[in-house]
């Protein structure tokens, strides 16, 4: 899953089909997300899987996240091989969302300030 932001107005897009090009917005190059690049406190962006039956609640993080206007995990998002599947969160929401349980795959949550951070389901 390849993330891009741009660091002027605040664009994110998902790369679907990576061809190489430069990807520009606001005159400037998009910046690639890296998981975990940011200063922003672990304990509220990395990802807490709970198994739960057949699903898991991803919860973020071990602190929960503020959802605040200015400041809230945007999206939750799966990656199973070639599968993704993403829940879009409002600042009303809870920090949360469930997916089928698939060892193996890999949670990602998305903060409007602290970029992007994953875990991978045990
Ligand atoms: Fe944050």
């Amino acid at each position: 899953m390849k993330i891009c932001k741009c660091n002027s107005c605040g664009n994110v897009i998902e790369i679907l089909d990576d061809n190489g090009g430069n990807l520009v917005c606001c005159s400037e190059e998009m910046e690639l997300m890296v998981p975990e690049a940011s200063d922003g406190a672990r304990e509220k962006h990395v990802p807490v899987i709970t198994k739960d039956g057949d699903e898991i609640i991803v919860s973020v993080g071990s602190v929960k996240h503020p959802m605040d206007e200015d400041h809230y995990i945007n999206w939750i998002a799966l990656e199973n091989g070639d599968m993704v599947t993403r829940v879009n969160l409002n600042p009303s929401d809870e920090p949360e969302a469930r997916f089928p349980y698939v060892k193996g795959s890999i949670v990602y949550a998305y903060c409007d300030k602290h970029g992007l951070w994953k875990a991978i389901v045990e």
